[in-house]
């Protein structure tokens, strides 16, 4: 196997030199801090492809046609261990998850794809301020509107907590059961243009951690957001409701190096990459 794709690097890299001129497709992922990111492939792993997953040109997943050898990060190098157990492999598609991203994790994300033909995608990931915690305060029986801070798109998903306690489902769902029902009566409303959730006629009771899941869909990427709102609500006292102020989490992450050490990824050089799309049918 690793010879076999040794030996269809060279013959790919040797049909590059002589004919070069392809770029490859890429697709840009914007995304805040603490997100998690899918990079899809397009693909079912099911015809005997090979995956790969470069960062920094370091093979960070691989997963191979017949299945039998599948890594991620720390198991595809030896001594690196930059993502630890963020990331994930679908072993169907291929597909890579980074969860909660960070800001030393930006960067390009390589794909490679090598059956019988040789296919590459960059995937170029910029990770964008941190989406922070909203604190709201308020008197009984005002109403308040937890901002989603988005447009949804119709592929979207939203869903609501409260307590972790899932509150709403599907776009229009709010309290599929009893014990929400009761809390909330009708004094819920879901925007279905941003996914705002209003709270009406508000009462002490509902004062706790309400927290959004987005879940924004692309056909090359989707990503998970997690929006937190912490609402107080008192039954007396002087305060007008009123948006106090905002929390900032700040995640502190080292930037771990870059080993040489490989199981069954070859180290990538940017000079052996193909950027062919049209070359089909390399065999060795
Ligand atoms: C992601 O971050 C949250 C909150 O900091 C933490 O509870 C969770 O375990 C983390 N997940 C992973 C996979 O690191
Ligand atoms: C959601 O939007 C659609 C289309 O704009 C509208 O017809 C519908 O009434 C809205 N649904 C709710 C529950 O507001
Ligand atoms: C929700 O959580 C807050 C904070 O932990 C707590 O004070 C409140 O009693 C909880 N509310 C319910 C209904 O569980």
């Amino acid at each position: 196997m690793i010879m076999k794709i040794f030996f269809n690097v060279i013959a790919i890299t040797i049909l590059y030199n002589v004919a070069p001129g392809f770029v490859s497709d890429k697709v840009s992922v914007s995304v805040k801090e603490l997100d998690s990111v899918t990079l899809h492939t397009g693909v079912k792993t099911n015809q005997q492809e090979a995956i790969q997953w470069y960062f920094s040109s370091t093979c960070i997943a691989h997963i191979s046609g017949d299945l039998s050898f599948i890594c991620t990060d720390v198991q595809c190098n030896e001594g690196t261990e930059r993502f630890r157990d963020r990331l994930k492999l679908d072993h169907q598609t291929g597909s890579l998850t980074i969860m909660n991203i960070t800001n030393t994790d930006s960067g390009e994300y390589i794909l490679e794809i090598i059956n019988s033909k040789y296919s590459e995608e960059i995937f170029s990931v910029s990770v964008t301020g941190v989406s922070a915690a909203e604190l709201y305060e308020m008197k009984e029986g005002g109403s308040v509107t937890l901002d989603s801070g988005v447009i949804k798109r119709p592929n979207d998903v939203v869903t609501w907590y409260f307590n972790e306690t899932e509150i709403t489902e599907d776009q229009s769902e709010i309290c599929t059961d009893v014990q929400c029902k009761e809390r909330f009566r009708d004094r819920l409303k879901l925007d279905n243009q941003t996914g705002s959730l209003t709270i009406t006629d508000t009462r002490t009771t509902d004062s706790g951690l309400y927290k959004l899941q987005m879940i924004i869909s692309d056909s090359s990427f989707s990503i998970t957001r997690v929006k937190r709102f912490s609402v107080s609500v008192t039954d007396s006292g002087l305060s007008i409701g009123a948006v106090a102020g905002i929390v900032i989490v700040v995640l502190l992450v080292d930037a771990a190096a870059v080993a040489a050490g490989v199981v069954y990824c070859r180290s990538r050089s940017r000079t052996a990459v193909p950027q062919n799309e049209d070359d089909d049918n390399f065999t060795v």
